[in-house]
């Protein structure tokens, strides 16, 4: 009889960033042909996948691919955003945990479909749970982690910080130089560190979790990193010192266009935004004159007050440049944004702006009248621009978003790094040096980097071979 063919379980944290990462991965790992794959969603994510993407043609395209569901412990209108991501996490603790476990042990994926046993688990290394479940069971477990490699060193390098008494912080100075971080100790701040290192309370729930993180992710048979070589190679070394198994295997939306082209096969079907995509402003863009607009968008989450949206809206139309700006209806605390930016006041904008709810975002940033991207630095968001080398200015909310946009600014020269202020003098200013001072300058830098980040998925390119070795290994697993 033949061996049952190799079932990995993909298990993503459920929000917008890491699903669309892990979907592309599923993706990848259906292309290579003889696997299963499971993706496995919180029951609430599922809803939006099967209502606003087209995640139906997969099951079409892939014989292999299959979406299974399992619950998040949360009531159905929880807004799973922000500051309550925390609760979001418990519940899985507490809920999800058991119910993973049932899953593995049964092999009842609720699908309804036949499969073959789970044979090798891939799931977001924050979800620890999962590590401890796989190794309890016997699967083997290799983590992705879909935040950026050099958040990723600063969690793992927490112990250290705290041992040298650099956090808490001593007093209110978030220029302070942090010096225990290997590779970093030339440029890095208090003000970079996770926004979670501000609080100053080491007890805080969020604080613990990422603390233990080091510990369970060395655990796992192996690390991927949405990340390529080229652009963080001396940091992937120090990562390495922890996780020697590591495959690097991004920017996992390039690979996946250049292994679908191999193929032949279309890639605009993998629309996986689980918001209804507003496809107008492409037509308004193909209306712009070339590289003539800046794209605003703060990703999936982030949120921001009345004030700063008033801010935000001034800076860019005092700035004379003409804007998209995708402001999500649950962006403003409290209120909805059109009670701010009236009409009346868009109407003055003399046709500069345009505003949508959600955008489809990799078009926009490869659309040629596109010249820049105002961005919360969402590490989804910034390998997507560096793809499509746009420059950025940086405007972080929160997690790794804070050290991202120090390393699109200091450390890569992708742009300008507008962390902790937003005022509409400073917003002017920055948008009128990416898009006219500095534009040559910042353009040579995002082209460079473009061209790494292409040259590391085509056929011989070093992401490309990562793949190729999880997938071997994948296989070798399941033995
Ligand atoms: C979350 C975390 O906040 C972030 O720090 C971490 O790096 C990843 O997960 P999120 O807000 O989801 O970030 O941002 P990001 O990682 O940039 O992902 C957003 C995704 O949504 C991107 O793939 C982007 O293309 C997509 N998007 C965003 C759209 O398709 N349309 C939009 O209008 C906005």
């Amino acid at each position: 009889m033949d061996p049952e063919p190799p079932h990995v379980l993909i298990f993503p944290l459920p929000l917008q960033g890491p699903i669309n990462s892990m979907l592309k991965l599923a993706e990848l790992l259906c292309l290579s042909g003889d696997l299963h794959v499971t993706f496995l969603v919180t029951d609430h994510i599922r809803g939006r996948l099967l209502h606003h993407t087209n995640i139906q043609t997969y099951f079409s395209r892939y014989p292999g691919f299959d979406l299974a569901s399992i619950s998040d412990g949360l009531p159905e209108n929880h807004p799973r955003l922000g500051d309550q991501l925390t609760e979001m996490f418990d519940a899985l603790e507490a809920v999800t945990k058991p119910l993973f476990r049932e899953m593995l042990v049964s092999g009842e994926m609720g699908s309804g479909s036949r499969r073959p046993p789970v044979t090798c688990v891939i799931a977001d290394g924050i979800l620890g749970f999962t590590i401890d479940v796989a190794k309890e069971i016997g699967i083997p477990v290799i983590c992705l982690r879909t935040i950026s490699p050099c958040f990723l060193w600063i969690i793992f390098c927490l112990p250290k910080l705290i041992e040298a008494g650099e956090i808490p912080f001593k007093d209110n100075d978030l220029d302070a130089p942090i010096k225990s971080v290997p590779g970093m100790e030339d440029f890095l701040r208090r003000r970079d560190l996770p926004s979670f290192c501000r609080s100053g309370n080491l007890t805080d729930r969020i604080f613990k979790r990422y603390l233990m993180e080091s510990k369970q992710v060395s655990r796992a048979d192996g690390l991927i990193l949405n990340s390529f070589e080229d652009l963080e190679g001396p940091l992937l070394s120090h990562i390495r010192t922890l996780c020697p198994n590591l495959y690097t295997i991004g920017p996992l939306h390039a690979h996946l266009k250049s292994r679908l082209a191999i193929q032949n096969l279309p890639s605009s079907f993998s629309s996986t935004s689980f918001r209804k995509e507003d496809r107008s402003c492409l037509e308004w863009l193909d209306q712009q004159p070339y590289k003539s607009v800046i794209y605003v968008s703060f990703g999936s989450l982030a949120t921001m007050t009345g004030d700063q949206l008033m801010e935000f809206w001034h800076g860019l139309v005092n700035s004379g440049e003409r804007f998209l700006w995708v402001i999500r209806p649950d962006s403003v605390v409290g209120k909805n944004w059109e009670s701010y930016i009236s009409e009346e006041l868009r109407e003055g904008s003399k046709g500069r702006a345009y505003i949508v709810g959600w955008a489809p975002q990799e078009e926009v940033l490869s659309h040629k009248s596109v010249a820049a991207f105002f961005t919360h630095c969402g590490w989804n968001s910034i390998l997507e621009s560096i793809y499509e080398g746009v420059p950025m200015i940086c405007w972080p909310y929160f997690v790794d978003q804070q050290v991202n946009s120090r390393f699109v600014g200091e450390v890569w020269k992708l742009g300008l790094d507008m962390k902790d202020t937003c005022d509409r003098f400073v917003i002017e200013k920055m948008v009128r040096d990416l898009m006219e001072e500095r534009r040559d300058e910042f353009e040579r830098s995002a082209d460079h980097m473009a061209n790494l980040a292409r040259q590391s998925v085509s056929e011989d390119g070093v992401s490309r071979r990562n793949l190729d070795r999880l997938i071997e290994d994948v296989r070798s697993l399941s033995l």
